[in-house]
């Protein structure tokens, strides 16, 4: 069955109640679940994992190389930081979607660099929990003719 890997970064296990006013109340679990729901619905399969620590996130993509198709990857913080989880994503052969709830471009300037973007195969930024969705949709089209359940392209 062909897999997908949601990843998300710091602080995000705290949506939902997190500065609310910018993130919403939508929660992760709420957010799994729907991103989950249209893989069951297409036959794909769903691995979720959230970490507050860098290290964390280069392993899960590591090991998305034996077995995702893609990534779907908010980095939180990392996004505007973080060297290590570009190398990561680079040093995989699995494409990857960047997903911001916010729009960052509309907030504080640290957060218009993305380390991550040149690296990405798209990005969805700023409509909110659904951008998640629409990421996963996005690879289940793209690997629609694609048979081949085994290593990501
Ligand atoms: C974020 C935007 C980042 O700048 C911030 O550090 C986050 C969340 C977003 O989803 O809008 O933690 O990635």
């Amino acid at each position: 069955m062909k897999e997908l890997l949601l990843l998300n970064g710091p602080n995000l296990n705290l949506l939902g109640e997190r500065e609310p006013g910018v993130y919403g109340a939508v929660t992760l679990e709420d957010i799994e679940r729907q991103v989950r729901d249209i893989c069951k619905q297409e036959g794909w399969q769903l691995k979720s994992f959230q970490s507050n620590h860098e290290g964390d996130l280069v392993d899960a993509i590591h090991e998305a190389r034996h077995s995702s198709k893609g990534i779907i990857f908010n980095p939180g913080a990392y996004t505007h930081t973080s060297v290590a989880l570009r190398d990561a994503i680079s040093g995989v052969n699995v494409p990857m979607i960047e997903v911001h709830i916010s729009n960052v471009h509309k907030r504080e300037s640290f957060r218009h660099t993305s380390l991550l973007s040149p690296v990405s195969w798209g990005q969805i930024v700023g409509l909110g929990p659904i951008g998640y969705q629409l990421a996963a949709k996005a690879f289940i089209d793209h690997f629609k003719e694609d048979t081949d359940d085994g290593e990501a392209k």
